[in-house]
């Protein structure tokens, strides 16, 4: 390995949202969606090039940056015309654009649950409803209930909110599942927000992302698609995202509902996305071996702990731990105060029976956790 995954860097100092979570200075914060990793040298030498030249005035969008995405896309067989793609600063707020773009006030969007929380925020700050469809957890897989979804579809919903790779889940869908999702938001005229935010994190090579957009004319002219290097880069404070929208009049409408409120993107963040893109490559191999080491690590830890169970994720660095069997009344809570293992709580996502816990960070620091859970059950009564 080039590059040092393993080394501890402190992060309090820099006020780091997930360090400054927990008082109790002995947990280990594992849950926000950030890792404890530094960004590769090749990031950050046009960084510290662009601050030392020393003025951060309101900046354009780079041209070329459209076409970096464009080449980017195209390697996982999706051409797409530059013109298709709206920078934003961060996908969340490409989920409240999209709320306010597809639905009119007294619309409703159907939301997959359990499911990263700023989705069901998204409808509720636009004031537009939401109808939540309970995912299934097949042997460890979240996967969507497609009974369920057509069940529950009416003549209100008017947008269905997809998160592939899937958050917390971290299901990676396949073209079929994308597909029968598709095949039924065109059955009803339903359109679709995708925040494919996580897809250049697969762990499994069998797998690969399917853009949402490309499974059909339907699915290319009725969605917006939400990417861009943030999660995969460890970017989130240097937000900054694409939304890709194929249909004209969409995209349009999309741009007006941005208007005033979004915005502008940092100039740091067009320098990192360029260089993660056009540079980042050999870190991002290195670190997808890394999280496939750390992810193997933790499944055969928690298959140690009686009554806990976890098999994925397919994607990402976030694992969602079943703790069904547990019986307990917080788990989170167990895990927090009686681990000190800062998890996040499932109850954030939808479902209290779980936790999401993630394992993007040294390994020193995943065995000392996978440790302290293994003790703290072992001494439950
Ligand atoms: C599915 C998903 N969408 C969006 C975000 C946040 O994206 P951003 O920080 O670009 O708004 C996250 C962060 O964890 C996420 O998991």
């Amino acid at each position: 390995m080039s590059y040092n995954f393993d080394q501890i860097i402190e992060r309090k100092q820099t006020h780091s949202t997930k360090w400054l979570k927990f008082d109790d200075p002995e947990v280990i914060p594992m849950w926000v969606a950030d890792m404890d990793f530094s960004c590769p040298p090749e990031i950050l030498r046009p960084l510290h090039e662009r601050i030392e030249q020393g003025v951060f005035g309101y900046t354009d969008k780079p041209s070329h940056l459209v076409n970096i995405l464009k080449d980017r896309l195209n390697t996982n067989g999706w051409d797409i015309d530059p013109e298709w793609v709206t920078w934003i600063p961060g996908a969340v707020v490409g989920l409240n654009v999209s709320c306010r773009a597809f639905l009119n006030p007294g619309d409703m969007v159907m939301t997959p649950s359990p499911i990263y929380r700023p989705f069901t925020f998204a409808s509720s700050n636009m004031e537009r409803g939401m109808v939540k469809t309970l995912m299934k957890d097949v042997n460890g897989r979240m996967e969507l209930d497609f009974e369920s979804i057509e069940a529950l579809m009416s003549a209100d919903i008017n947008m269905f909110f997809f998160c592939n790779p899937h958050n917390p889940g971290g299901t990676v869908f396949s073209r079929e599942e994308i597909q029968r999702l598709v095949d039924i938001c065109e059955k009803y005229e339903v359109g679709i927000c995708s925040d494919e935010i996580h897809c250049d994190l697969l762990l499994d090579d069998k797998l690969k992302h399917i853009h949402t957009a490309t499974v059909s004319e339907y699915a290319r002219e009725n969605s917006v698609t939400l990417l861009g290097p943030c999660k995969t880069f460890n970017l989130a404070g240097l937000p900054i995202a694409a939304a890709v929208v194929p249909n004209p009049d969409l995209r349009a409408h999309f741009r007006r509902c941005m208007r005033g409120i979004v915005s502008h993107i940092s100039s740091l963040s067009f320098v990192a996305t360029e260089a993660a893109y056009l540079q980042g490559g050999e870190w991002h191999k290195e670190l997808i071996e890394y999280l496939r080491i750390n992810k193997e690590l933790l499944i055969e830890g928690i298959s140690k702990v009686e009554r806990l169970s976890l098999s994925g994720p397919e994607a990402s660095y976030l694992a969602w731990i079943d703790c069904r069997e547990a019986k307990l009344l917080s788990p989170a809570e167990f895990f927090i105060q009686q681990a000190k293992v800062g998890v996040h709580d499932g109850e954030w996502f939808g479902n209290k029976d779980y936790v999401r816990l993630n394992f993007g960070c040294p390994r020193s620091v995943l065995e000392e956790s996978i440790s302290r859970i293994q003790k703290a059950f072992s001494q439950r009564n």
